[in-house]
């Protein structure tokens, strides 16, 4: 099969259109004909992208965790899953993902494709969505009423969030610049911050909790809006302990994990029109580097998809 292999964590020659062996499912596991994975551009230097679990390293992993496609082979101690079935998952980060025409995934980890939408779209919702989800409902517990800052609100995990967010029933602060406000208020965001003119700490006070996709000086002038007691969780980079003690919040700094009943919750949102989407551009699967260049530039409006072409 073609696959990208990925041959190093950054620099030209990174990754590597050619061919690679077909992956062999195992015990309760699944084979699936890729049609569309995402792109994510940090993924080359997850230390999980290069190493096992049991330490062995990995020397051409094949990149992107999120799948859309269809099973094609179900190994024994699988239920509940058919050859032939659309689905969706969010695969594990030290596997080899979907960057090629074929993945394995743990049937555990497999739920039905969203029925209203096509795979390439479907690709772009595991990660993002299951993030957003165990962010917000998860660590968070956030409940209708209540009132969040969301940092980078257009991209992958943004974009989900402020729809989830507002789906509990919460009152959604956003940071974005200026292109991207009246997307965001399609999306339901109450207000929208420009975070290149305006300092968001002059503006927001005492939320319940800050979301922070970006990391950074932007997680670093967060903890004067949340108010006391409140919780900053931040996905991009972990907040200082000492920092979360000296201002009374709770911090939180997790990495999602990939879950077939979330991913049941998130595609009913989506086939009852309550939560979309966002695709920015579909690149062909040969075209991998230039889809990682485009979202490295970090301002990727929902997700990047690579369109896989199945040669059989
Ligand atoms: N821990 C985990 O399990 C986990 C899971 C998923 C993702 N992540 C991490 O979460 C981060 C976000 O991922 P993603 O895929 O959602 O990112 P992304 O899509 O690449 O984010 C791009 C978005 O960030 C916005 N942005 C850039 N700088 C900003 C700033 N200073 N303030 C506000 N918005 C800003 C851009 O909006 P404008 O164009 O308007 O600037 C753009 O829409 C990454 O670091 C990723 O590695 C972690």
């Amino acid at each position: 099969m073609k696959a990208i292999h990925l041959y190093s964590q950054s620099g030209p020659d990174q990754f590597v259109f050619e061919d690679a062996p077909k992956p062999q499912p195992g015990v309760g596991e699944v084979l699936i004909r890729v049609h569309a994975t995402s792109v994510m551009w940090q993924e080359p230097t997850w230390p999980e992208t290069w190493k096992t679990p049991a330490g062995i390293e990995r020397q051409h992993p094949i990149p992107g965790h999120d799948v859309s496609g269809e099973v094609v082979e179900v190994e024994a101690g699988v239920t509940g899953i058919a050859v032939g079935e659309a689905i969706y998952a969010l695969t594990e980060f030290w596997r080899d993902g979907a960057a090629a025409e074929y993945t394995v995934a743990r049937a555990t980890d497999v739920a039905p494709k969203p029925r209203t939408l096509g795979h390439l779209q479907a690709a772009g919702v595991p990660l993002v969505g299951l993030t957003a989800w165990q962010a917000l409902f998860e660590h968070a517990g956030l409940t209708s009423g209540q009132s969040l800052l969301i940092h980078g609100a257009a991209g992958g995990v943004g974009s989900m969030a402020v729809q989830m967010a507002k789906w509990a029933g919460a009152t959604v602060i956003a940071t974005a610049s200026a292109h991207n406000h009246a997307f965001l208020r399609t999306l339901g965001a109450d207000e929208i911050i420009e975070y290149t003119t305006t300092r968001f700490e002059e503006v927001v006070h005492d939320v319940d909790l800050v979301l922070d996709t970006v990391g950074g000086e932007t997680l670093e002038r967060s903890w004067t809006v949340v108010k006391k007691g409140g919780m900053l969780i931040s996905v991009a980079s972990p907040p200082s302990t000492e920092q979360a003690k000296a201002h009374g919040v709770r911090s939180v700094w997790f990495i999602v994990e990939p879950n077939r009943e979330q991913l049941i919750q998130i595609g009913n949102l989506i086939d009852t029109g309550q939560l979309r989407p966002i695709t920015e551009r579909v690149f062909p699967l040969s075209e991998a580097s230039q889809a990682f260049e485009q979202a490295r530039q970090g301002h990727t409006r929902g997700k990047i998809i690579l369109r896989v072409e199945n040669e059989e």
